[in-house]
């Protein structure tokens, strides 16, 4: 046996006998790293006869090319080795949650929101939306409160400086839903059937009142629409969103600049230890009426203001505090806790964010 042969021998036994990956490397360092004993043979070469190289020359390449091979194969049979054995070991607990339980909670104002989407949809209502900052025009005159108007004075509005010299529109943060009415109107062709639930601003702030609060309009343009239509849908939705067959409602003639004619909307309740309890009728012993919504049928005014025949269109709009409506049914009773961002409030009264409100499910989720 030539001493490359038995150096081949020595190398390849002490490799396959490596019982891990860090030997293996040891082993390849001290055979074929910079002074490895295989690199010092073949720097040898360059010192040698040609006869004696094309002898040598060959059974060194074998010994490198073999030692190569079994350091490759060592190597690929530990990695296999070390990977079975992880996967035997590994186990993947199932039935862990993947995540952490979601913190935090949705507020009580978007869990209503959310309500009263699912609510309208069942009756055919999309959802529409308008801009905060709104101008004059929406915001007022369209809906048939003209300047002079003392409604305009009534809502208390937060105006933006004017800006440039005959400004085309005085820009404002809109002091109700309604102009999200005369948005959609002249947006989209009748029939049209939509909510509008949103942020609205007024200056104005004690217990019971925020300079910012929401509100949900509704609107319904198609032909042939009568106060009946108005009734009926109030009815549903009311006795949806407050989980009661048991709602009586009393229409009150109002006036709204927008509607011709309106009705002021209350509903019967009880108090029962400190809290309204909405049901009933109003009029029946330990129970009373209470305002809850403005509404009427839309003014032939606005609707030619949109656009639209009102010979042809007609239809019925409504707007209610979402606010008032979540203390109403939740039995929160101070307005400005609504808006402190307390945690402790929130965790009280939040609702869980999976739990989304569906008619089948239970509309309070
Ligand atoms: N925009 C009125 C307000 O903020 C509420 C309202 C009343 C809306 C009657 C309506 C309506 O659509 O028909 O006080």
């Amino acid at each position: 046996m030539s001493d490359y042969q038995a150096m081949q021998a020595e190398l390849t036994g002490a490799i396959a006998a490596a019982s891990d990956l860090d030997a293996v490397e040891a082993l390849r360092v001290a055979a074929l790293g910079k002074a490895g004993s295989i690199t010092g043979l073949l720097k040898t070469l360059g010192g040698m006869s040609p006869e004696e190289r094309q002898r040598v020359g060959p059974q060194i390449h074998a010994l490198r090319e073999s030692v190569t091979a079994a350091l490759a194969a060592r190597k690929a049979a530990l990695e296999g080795a070390a990977l079975e054995a992880k996967l035997a070991n590994e186990k993947l607990d199932m039935t862990l949650p993947a995540a952490a339980a979601p913190r935090g909670s949705v507020h009580p104002v978007s869990q209503v929101m959310d309500e009263l989407a699912e609510i309208f949809a069942d009756m055919g209502f999309a959802v529409a939306t308008g801009p905060e900052i709104e101008d004059d025009w929406h915001n007022f005159t369209a809906l048939n409160i003209p300047e002079t108007h003392p409604a305009r004075a009534m809502h208390d509005t937060f105006y933006f400086p004017e800006v440039g010299e005959g400004a085309a529109q005085h820009m404002l943060l809109r002091t109700h839903t309604s102009p999200v009415q005369i948005r959609t109107m002249m947006e989209k062709a009748p029939p049209i059937r939509i909510i509008a639930p949103g942020r609205v601003y007024r200056s104005d702030s004690d217990a019971t009142h925020t300079p910012m609060f929401h509100q949900v309009e509704g609107l319904v343009i198609d032909r042939g629409i009568h106060m009946g239509h108005l009734k009926w849908t109030l009815e549903t939705f009311l006795k949806a969103y407050f989980e009661t067959d048991d709602i009586v409602l009393r229409l009150r003639p109002s006036y709204f600049p927008f509607t011709e004619p309106s009705a002021e909307v209350d509903v019967g309740y009880r108090q029962e230890k400190g809290r309204r309890i909405v049901g009933g009728n109003g009029d029946d012993d330990g129970h009373a009426w209470m305002e809850l919504l403005g509404s009427g049928m839309v003014n032939r005014r606005v609707i030619a203001n949109c656009g639209l025949d009102p010979d042809v269109w007609q239809g019925f709009a409504f707007g209610v505090g979402v606010d008032r409506l979540a203390m109403l049914k939740y039995g929160m009773d101070d307005l400005r806790a609504f808006f402190d961002g307390d945690l402790r409030w929130l965790s009280h009264y939040g609702f869980g964010a999976l739990s989304v409100p569906t008619l089948s499910g239970g509309i309070s989720a």
